[in-house]
């Protein structure tokens, strides 16, 4: 999306009651600021005792060395994840509500209270062990968003197994890949799931894909639809049956703090997918802190955030951080867009629900659709409103602030990834003061900067790389299996730095702007693609000689992918061709990375060293054809030029 220079000076003070009440002013952000960053080591501790309780304290903080990727916090502290999410609020919130459920269909909606929620995972973690999952072992959960998701997650971390999420919408070879990569045991899913009005096949996948995964013993299934679906009694194991069975207690496993707890799969600019590895005390130190001040939750609010489990964003802010706050935390199935472009609204007021917490992508549509569908409906309970997965266009953060919070609720545009497993840039509710499309500040122990290609620190306000000085508690640990892939894609680029692969500018007054993916990572409605993954795809059709991907500016998506595509000599592209190649590359990988344009290509544009000239690539499917840069090492300047006419976003 282009910068929109006339937002910058824009800004949207911090209203004085919102101040008073929030959990944060702004001088406190000050202050708590600096002592984060001057005394690190101190400031965490007091966080991780406060927010956190342990069986055993830790003896060192923290610990790291960037040049081998080594990262470590609250050494040979012990606790476990599910102790901190349900057992200790037993006491004092066992009748609260720690789930709301919103169904694909309005006239369904479950509830689990804290209780419900601490017996339903010991039963599931009794059933685990029942099937011989011990501490250490990989879960793999696929799972549509059905309200048992959440005891399936803790009742891993009850026994100390380490889940591995794969979102719902991937395919059979996608989640065959993410199996055997994490080697998992078991694979918990349901039988189908349910999603704008339509019926998704789950275990259908899930038996394509484990067809060819020796290490999965057993699956578990849940019961959903309760449509039939095919049956293997050596290996399936239906969750309803299990459960009935299992003992309602189970004693947790004591974690050490540096022991996994997750693995989740995400797109990187080259190779297959990596399998981010999460540890224990840290990560839920930093979920739940990020949690309690960046949406200044309140004890008794309904918290909703709209991702889903198979993102960071469903693990930190929809589970993990809201729960270990004791927080009520609303899923929902659903899309906002069925029955209508109301839906998210009808949920809101439904639930009377405090802090949303959504994508760009998702506004964007709604917003689309026209504001007839926010007419009938309220908010008024709404108080906070949070935007996540890429850069927020002012226009869209506009109709946020103004249409959809009438004005009153602070929008906090959350910028953070897989990797670094909570927020890191954020405006505070009740301490920041906003610009439209600004991350703005860094949160407590974060330090930004701003590096040229060259390394050196930029600090003029010009646009750079954004990488960060120092590790914060919740950042990932590894990548499951290959370590020196963790060293060479975060830490070699620019020694001393976590290199997050975002470009972004810091103002005059120390607010940052993200401005996109600087390598070859695109960004498709809030989800992470990369396009040498959606090329292996492409290039397995056997009329394609070659291809290159890139993004280009989409009104709703962010970014839409453009394929440009050679064939094999002789051959002639049309629309059945092109059909085939959206099929494989959803086969592959899902529909999420299926191309929205293809552009049949005589040849690719390169150097005279054979390498595909990709900015020229950008800027010819961005329709930005007068400013191509330097064209000079093209080794045939024809090949642009058929490019140039033949191109599709015109
Ligand atoms: C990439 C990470 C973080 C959870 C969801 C996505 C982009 C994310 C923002 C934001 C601008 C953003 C970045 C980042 N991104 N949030 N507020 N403003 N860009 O997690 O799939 O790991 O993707 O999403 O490019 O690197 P992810």
């Amino acid at each position: 999306m282009s910068s929109h220079h006339t937002y910058e000076h824009k800004t949207y003070p911090v209203k004085a009651e919102i101040a008073q009440n929030a959990h944060i002013n702004n001088e406190q952000y000050l202050a708590l600021y600096q002592q984060s960053i001057e005394h690190p080591e101190t400031f965490w501790a007091e966080q991780a005792e406060t927010i956190l309780d342990w069986q055993k304290p830790w003896e060192k903080v923290m610990d790291y060395d960037y040049t081998q990727g080594k990262i470590s916090w609250f050494e040979g502290g012990k606790l476990n994840v599910s102790v901190n999410c349900l057992d200790r609020h037993l006491a004092t919130r066992g009748e609260q509500m720690a789930l709301l459920w919103e169904g694909d269909d309005p006239a369904q909606d479950k509830k689990m209270t804290y209780r419900e929620l601490y017996q339903e995972v010991c039963q599931f973690a009794n059933v685990l062990k029942a099937q011989g999952v011990k501490k250490g072992d990989r879960v793999c959960i696929y799972l549509p968003m059905i309200i048992e998701a959440a005891a399936i997650i803790l009742a891993c971390t009850r026994i100390g197994a380490v889940h591995s999420i794969v979102f719902g919408g991937f395919s059979a070879e996608a989640l065959k890949d993410r199996i055997n990569d994490s080697d998992c045991k078991l694979v918990v899913c349901a039988d189908e799931g349910y999603r704008g009005g339509k019926i998704i096949p789950i275990k259908a996948t899930v038996d394509k894909a484990i067809a060819s995964c020796p290490c999965v013993q057993s699956v578990i299934v849940i019961k959903n639809t309760a449509n039939p679906v095919a049956w293997n009694a050596e290996r399936d194991v239906w969750y309803q049956q299990a459960m009935a069975e299992a003992a309602i207690t189970c004693e947790p496993e004591w974690m050490d703090a540096e022991e996994p707890l997750f693995i989740l799969y995400t797109s990187g600019s080259t190779g297959k997918p990596k399998g981010l590895l999460h540890t224990t005390g840290g990560y839920l130190l930093y979920a739940a802190m990020t949690h309690k001040y960046i949406f200044d939750y309140q004890d008794g609010e309904i918290y909703w955030c709209t991702a889903d489990i198979g993102w960071i964003t469903g693990h930190t802010y929809m589970i993990y951080g809201p729960l270990c706050n004791g927080a009520t935390t609303l899923l929902f199935e659903g899309v906002p867009t069925y029955p209508d472009a109301s839906r998210f609204w009808q949920v809101v007021d439904k639930h009377k629900v405090n802090i949303m917490y959504t994508a760009p992508t998702a506004l964007r549509a709604l917003m689309a659709q026209g504001d007839q569908y926010l007419e009938n409906t309220d908010r008024s309970s709404l108080r906070v409103l949070g935007s996540v997965g890429e850069p927020i266009n002012p226009e869209a953060w506009e109709w946020y602030y103004q249409q959809v919070g009438k004005e009153n609720c602070p929008i906090v545009d959350t910028w953070w990834q897989t990797e670094t497993g909570g927020i890191l840039i954020t405006p505070l509710p009740g301490a920041t003061e906003l610009k439209p499309s600004s991350a703005t500040r860094p949160f407590f122990g974060v330090k930004p900067a701003i590096l040229s290609n060259e390394g050196q620190v930029i600090d003029d306000g010009s646009e750079g790389v954004l990488v960060l000085e120092r590790p914060w508690p919740g950042q990932a640990r590894s990548i499951y299996g290959d370590h020196q892939r963790f060293i060479d894609t975060y830490f070699k680029s620019y020694p001393g730095y976590y290199f997050t692969g975002d470009g972004a500018r810091c103002d005059e007054r120390g607010y940052y702007w993200i401005t996109g993916r600087v390598d070859d990572v695109i960004n498709v409605s809030g989800h992470r693609m990369g396009t040498a993954e959606v090329e292996s795809a492409l290039d397995e059709h056997p009329l394609i000689a070659e291809s290159a991907v890139v993004g280009y500016p989409h009104d709703i998506k962010g970014q839409g992918i453009y394929a440009f595509v050679t064939l094999h000599i002789g051959i002639e592209g049309n629309d059945a061709l092109r059909k085939e190649l959206v099929d494989l590359v959803r086969a592959d990988i899902g529909p999420i990375a299926s191309p929205d344009l293809i552009q049949w290509a005589q040849q690719l544009p390169k150097t005279r060293s054979g390498k595909i000239m990709r900015r020229i690539l950008r800027k010819v499917a961005a329709n930005e054809i007068d400013s191509l840069g330097d064209t000079s090492t093209l080794a045939d300047p024809e090949v642009v030029e058929d490019i140039i006419k033949n191109r599709l976003n015109k």
